[in-house]
């Protein structure tokens, strides 16, 4: 029925789903941005899903579709309501400018809070002084009791963030939360992309991954240098950057995936008519070391996915991978599919 075959992980199909418009975030630099996202929103990005070995479900794209102003079962529904605010807490905190892109957890024991990381930061610049062309600069936490009221967690660092960019390593300019793993002793793994001052045509846009351990939740501790890095003339050349990472016991189902961590990315290239954005994977036997496996869903070429795909979810279901992802058409800077 399905293909199964050796070059698996490539083996990503766009789905047929509706599903779109789910109106966000903005900034002028295109696909990007994020999950839940929390700030003002000035433009639209769009929402599909591929699915890889299992047929379309109407079912599935429904109850795994954010609607605007994401919230879990049983929420209010209507018009989108920020969770958190920038500078609701004054301009001292370290996101007084711009809250995006936060990771949530839901809590891992009865009783526990929900909990988001997310990335932003207080000015117009990064570290190094240099002007910032994303949203990306620090990270941070918040909490919630019901994952409706988010009440943001002071950090260690200054203005109460959780990671900063560092001294002088790949990601001495910026950073930003890509994913959170829990691992099975309570310890958390932090996937973060950072940029430091090498990149063509601008510092700060080689990005790269790293991981960060917690065992709070708000201090954080580098594990090493950068997990993964952009590969010469690749296809990933210019950054890697914005990971989501299944860990094994996630992926124990999943047919040639089975017993490995499993991370999704994405890139950009430039060409003649602007960037195009392409999701790569790579594969681990211990989240730590990591090998790529190259592309796995590129530029559509048409429609609301037409440039490419950004930030993305994936999540198992029924032993199947099933992707989530934001893309921009070919229209605007922007995407849109309306
Ligand atoms: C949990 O496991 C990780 C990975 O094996 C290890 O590095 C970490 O120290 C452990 N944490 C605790 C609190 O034992």
């Amino acid at each position: 029925m399905h293909t199964r075959g050796r070059r698996a992980e490539r083996g990503w199909k766009a789905g047929c789903g509706p599903f779109s418009g789910w109106n966000c975030c903005g900034h002028r630099l295109a696909p990007r941005v994020v999950w839940l996202v929390l700030a003002a929103a000035t433009c639209t990005i769009s929402l599909n899903f591929v699915t890889r070995w299992s047929p379309y479900r109407t079912w599935s794209l429904r109850s795994l579709a954010p609607r605007p102003g994401i919230s879990p079962r049983g929420a209010p529904s209507g018009r989108p309501q920020p969770l958190l605010v920038p500078r609701k807490e004054g301009p001292q905190w370290w996101d007084a400018r711009n809250s995006a892109s936060p990771v949530v957890k839901p809590p891992s024991q009865a009783g526990g809070p929900w909990r988001m990381w997310y990335y932003g930061r207080a000015g117009a610049e990064w570290s190094k002084g240099l002007k910032a062309f994303l949203p990306t600069g620090r990270i941070g936490c918040a909490e919630s009791d019901d994952g409706l009221k988010w009440r943001r967690r002071k950090g260690p660092l200054e203005g109460g963030a959780c990671l900063d960019p560092s001294e002088e390593g790949f990601d001495c300019v910026h950073v930003g939360v890509g994913d959170v793993v829990e691992l099975p002793n309570g310890t958390l793994w932090m996937y973060y992309f950072g940029g430091g001052l090498d990149g063509l045509p601008n510092e700060g846009i080689r990005m790269q991954i790293g991981l960060a351990t917690s065992d709070d939740g708000l201090t954080w501790h580098r594990a090493g240098d950068a997990l993964l890095t952009p590969s010469g003339e690749d296809f990933d050349a210019l950054f890697v950057a914005w990971p989501r990472v299944l860990p094994p016991w996630q992926t124990r189902d999943v047919l040639g995936l089975s017993g490995k961590w499993y991370m999704t990315y994405h890139t950009a290239q430039f060409g003649p008519e602007g960037l195009r954005w392409t999701a790569g994977a790579a594969l681990s036997e211990d989240g730590l070391v990591w090998s790529k496996v190259g592309p796995i869903l590129g530029p559509s070429g048409g429609g609301w996915d037409a440039l490419g795909v950004g930030v993305r979810h994936v999540l198992v279901k029924d032993g199947a991978l099933t992707m989530l992802y934001e893309a921009p058409s070919a229209s605007r800077g922007c995407a849109s599919t309306r």
